[in-house]
């Protein structure tokens, strides 16, 4: 037996494959050796039949000042009206948005409704807030329409928006406001989870306190609970919107003009402010709901994550808007009221593809092993995951009892930065191995590349998961910060001499060349398929007074895929009894620092950490400790090899 694992293979359901918008392994190839033969002709061409153009591009892509690429330099055009007014000859009563409330309440939205709501809002924005094209506005929002409104508000007039996802503190909320320096927030009240009103307005109220460019806020009302509020400051969406005009015009837009920025985690403790443009992120946004969910005209697609990730802004809402699908956007929990909730509406809604993270699959298959069974759920042609490696079990159980054994797993690999899929199966076309991302789509020259040497990794050989060309989705840069974009993304690896894009993960072919990602290679961690910087924990727990030194590493969590694990060395140590309550302390600064996402799942207090002599904490030493392991590394350069074995035998008992 080779050491290689063999995987079983799926193969794409024959009746499927038929009219899938890619049909065959010799279809994908064809069109992967067109782009490699001639990338311009190939994305330029993509670019011409999908966009909705006000003004043709004049060149495809200039490459002159790379890592700063330009795509489609010329062309004018509006993502909002890519994504609503070019439908309403075609699809104006068509569902653009279905909507399901935590209590089950109901709404379905035409691309005639999102037109005039997302005028209405645009010119709300412009008239009552005096907002202008390059203008930021952060939203903090609940996944309720209104978020999609904002969003395509903004991009209607030509204003940047950055989400900030709901779950976040009021500090958090505070740095990203600060650093895009946002002059509108758009929030609501609050909203419902479980049935029981949460609220989000006291957290904006909080993050706006002292210095502020924030100059309005606008709440939306949802669960019409009290909430502050600061006149000349605080404006009622629902008054204002009321006597708005239905028509806004759409602000012609380069298309290198900058669409929105959402900040995610990186290696050192101040979150990044990715930016992404306006047409090769729509383009890339659209091809990928086309290829890799292969929706057709009448069909509806559901992605359960929330619109403060990047999978909300791509796969709610500008993916599937753009390309005229039917979106449905959920409030609520879908372990609530039970594990069946997902199925329940899958049967209801006849949902026919379904994407949603491999941690939320480990969660329904635990609680819910049986419920898909309660349910009709034959309108299911593909099921999608995203965020982290997906377990074999967790896998299966996804594709026999969700999908009766007949719906592609399309494992799609992608990050905030690249806008879009990168590495993922296509369902009609793609015989699948159960955990891995298969093959890089058509377009994306994604490579694994030896991180010293460039070259490409041999089979077998764990190397750096890359994309060697630019392509149209690709970050633009990180807001501010132009020496940061160039070093976190275009510092680590070098092909043929030149600077390539480095995704950050590790990654191996096996025998057939199929792309398994194996995970971060930097101090990120990916809890419940979000990315945590590590440096992010360490210094919210450092504002704990008594807090001397700590190390955050991440360890392997059944559910969760990975948790968070904190090594902590007390200035003082008063012995057990006052442990508890500093862990209580800290868990309360992480709170208010990032949210109760960054919570930790273990904290051990040690009497030190292990160290180099020129003081750099060995985080794959505390990581083997913390996964049990034992530590097979050479620890004679440890400034104190003693505090190994201590540790190790406090996580032991
Ligand atoms: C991880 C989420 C394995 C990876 C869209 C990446 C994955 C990070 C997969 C990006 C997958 C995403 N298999 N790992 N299918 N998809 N990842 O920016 O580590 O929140 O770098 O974007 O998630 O997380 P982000």
């Amino acid at each position: 037996m080779s050491k290689e694992q063999v995987k079983q293979i799926f193969q794409p359901n024959p009746e499927f494959a038929k009219n899938a918008s890619i049909k065959s392994m010799d279809e994908y190839n064809t069109l992967q050796n067109k782009a490699i033969e001639n990338y311009e002709g190939f994305w330029g061409d993509y670019a011409k039949e999908k966009l909705d153009w006000i003004e043709p591009f004049t060149n495809t892509v200039d490459e002159s000042n790379f890592p700063f690429v330009k795509w489609f330099e010329g062309g004018k055009l509006n993502v909002s009206h890519q994504c609503i007014d070019r439908h309403l000859d075609t699809r104006k009563n068509k569902a653009a948005i279905i909507f399901e409330g935590d209590r089950g309440d109901k709404q379905v939205i035409t691309y005639l409704d999102l037109y005039y709501n997302v005028n209405k809002f645009a010119n709300l924005l412009k008239e009552d807030f005096g907002v202008k094209k390059g203008d930021r506005v952060v939203i903090y929002m609940p996944m309720i329409p209104e978020a999609a409104y904002a969003m395509l508000a903004c991009a209607r007039i030509g204003a940047i928006h950055s989400i900030v996802f709901g779950g976040f503190s009021a500090e958090a909320l505070k740095d990203r406001i600060e650093d895009a320096e946002a002059k509108v927030v758009i929030t609501a009240d609050g909203a419902y989870r479980k049935t029981k009103p949460y609220m989000l307005k006291p957290v904006v109220d909080n993050a706006l306190k002292g210095k502020t460019p924030v100059e309005k806020v606008l709440v939306i009302e949802r669960n019409n609970e009290e909430v502050a509020w600061v006149e000349g400051r605080d404006y009622s969406y629902n008054e204002l919107i009321k006597n708005k005009s239905g028509k806004c015009e759409a602000e012609l837009m380069d298309s290198e003009d900058p669409l929105f920025l959402l900040y995610t985690s990186g290696s050192t403790g101040k979150p990044k402010g990715v930016q992404h443009n306006s047409a090769g992120y729509i383009l890339w946004a659209q091809m990928t709901m086309e290829w890799v969910f292969d929706v057709k005209e009448n069909d509806t697609y559901w992605c359960t994550a929330d619109v403060g990730w990047i999978t909300g802004h791509t796969y709610i809402v500008y993916g599937p808007l753009a390309m005229g699908a039917t979106t449905v956007m959920f409030e609520g929990v879908i372990t609530f009221p039970d594990a069946g909730r997902p199925w329940q509406m899958v049967q209801e809604h006849r949902i026919n593809q379904f994407y949603t993270a491999p941690t939320a699959i480990r969660v329904l298959h635990k609680m819910g092993e049986e419920e898909p069974k309660k349910y009709d759920l034959s309108s299911l042609k593909v099921l999608g995951t995203v965020g982290e490696p997906i377990d074999p079990p967790a896998w299966k159980w996804y594709y026999e009892e969700v999908g009766s054994s007949k719906c592609s797993i399309v494992d799609t690999y992608w990050q905030t930065e690249t806008g879009g899929h990168v590495v993922s199966p296509l369902p009609g076309a793609t015989p699948i191995k159960p955990g891995c991302a298969t093959f890089p789509l058509p377009g994306i020259m994604a490579e694994i590349l030896d991180p010293e040497t460039g070259i490409k990794s041999e089979v077998g050989e764990k190397g750096y998961m890359c994309i060697t060309k630019p392509w149209p989705a690709m970050i633009r840069g990180v807001w501010g910060d132009e020496e940061r974009f160039v070093k976190s993304y275009f510092g680590d690896v070098k092909k043929d001499g030149k600077a390539v894009y480095f995704t950050g993960d590790g990654a191996v072919y096996d025998k057939d060349g199929y792309i398994t990602i194996t995970g971060r290679t930097d101090d990120v961690i990916n809890v419940s398929g979000h990315r945590m910087g590590t440096a992010e924990v360490e210094a919210a727990i450092k504002k704990h007074p008594n807090v001397a030194e700590v190390a955050v590493v991440g360890k392997p969590h059944p559910l969760k895929g990975e948790g968070i694990f904190a090594y902590v060395v007390l200035k003082s140590d008063d012995g057990v009894a006052d442990e508890v309550e500093e862990v209580k302390a800290i868990n309360k600064i992480i709170k208010k620092e990032i949210g109760n996402i960054a919570l930790c799942d273990d904290m051990l207090f040690a009497p030190g950490l292990p160290k180099t002599r020129s003081g750099k904490i060995m985080r794959r030493i505390l990581r083997s400790i913390a996964k049990g392991e034992e530590i097979t590394q050479d620890i004679s350069t440890l400034e104190d090899p003693s505090i190994v074995a201590k540790i190790a035998d406090m996580v032991k008992s």
